[in-house]
């Protein structure tokens, strides 16, 4: 039998650069045995962080994003009826702590609050779990274990405040932010061509204003790295400048009607002409 080799396809997420050393403060966490907490807006980032933490590393990744449907089954685990047995599937929480693998919780704070208490009681300093769903087991978490969560600030929506029993059990919190703007230059550059280099930066510029206006609530939406990132992609399939921006920047705002649209849409008339 022939074995082949498959070269490995770094993803996308592989290129994260480490613009104010987040690495570093996994790495030490990682080694004191502490868990993180990253904190910043979507599109910062967080993900691709740890992602690339993980793989660096080698540690084995277990990853759940969090959502009002999510449920304690999916955290813990459920009881099985097969052939008339009764048996037990395990969830991503009781798997990582087992086998003492990262687990990462994303955007934690759109959980139920049922579910977040029976985190709450697998993060405590005895990382420890009772499993009342298969009779009274005692999972104990293997050494190793180490767990990042991300939240997204209290401005968006369909997010709640976490707990500050739950805080608690992240000691060590990491901000992430839009980036400043030749950094988000470098990052955009890497999954496009890098030509229109010029536009790029302007789109840049122009996210940063939206940016600014929707955290002094001027405006409803806050565009992310995901939208300079897609407006250098479509400037690279050759569509003129003044389109993209308004399909990449201006057109999401028409959901909060003509008015917000119209007040991006000037902004874009300044920057990229009509
Ligand atoms: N520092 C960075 N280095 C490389 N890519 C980045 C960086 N920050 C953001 N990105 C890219 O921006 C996009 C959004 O990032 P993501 O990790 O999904 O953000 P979040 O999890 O905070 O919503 C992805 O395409 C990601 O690869
Ligand atoms: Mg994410």
């Amino acid at each position: 039998m022939r074995i082949r080799l498959e070269a490995i396809v770094l993803a996308e997420s592989s290129l994260y650069i480490d613009w104010n050393n987040s690495f570093e403060v996994l790495d030490k966490a990682y080694a004191a045995n502490l868990f993180v907490l990253i904190i910043g807006p979507k599109g910062t980032g967080k993900t691709t962080l740890v992602r690339q933490f993980a793989a660096k590393r080698g540690i084995n990744l277990e990853s759940i994003n969090f959502s009002l449907r999510t449920r304690e089954s999916h955290l813990v685990g459920a009881k099985t009826l097969e052939n008339g047995a009764i048996g037990f599937e395990q969830g991503i929480l009781v798997k990582s702590m087992k086998e003492g693998n990262m687990l990462y919780l994303d955007e934690i704070n759109s959980a139920e609050a049922d579910v977040l208490l029976r985190l709450d009681e697998a993060l405590d300093d005895r990382r420890q779990l009772v499993l009342k769903e298969s009779s009274g087991e005692l999972i104990n978490a293997a050494k190793g274990w180490f767990v990042v969560a991300t939240i997204n600030p209290l401005s968006h929506v369909g997010t709640k405040e976490l707990p500050p029993q739950l805080l608690s059990r992240f000691p060590i919190r990491l901000r992430l932010d839009y980036p400043p703007e030749e950094i988000e230059f470098q990052i955009v550059k890497q999954y496009s061509s890098g030509s229109h280099e010029k536009d790029i930066m302007q789109g840049i510029k122009l996210a940063n204003i939206l940016r600014q206006a929707a955290a002094v609530e001027e405006l409803y939406y806050s565009p992310s790295l995901r939208e300079t990132i897609a407006f250098a992609k479509i400037l690279d399939s050759g569509m003129k400048t003044r389109q993209a921006a308004e399909v990449v920047f201006a057109n999401v705002y028409l959901q909060w009607g003509n008015v917000e649209f119209q007040k991006v849409n000037d902004i874009i008339t300044s920057m990229f002409g009509s």
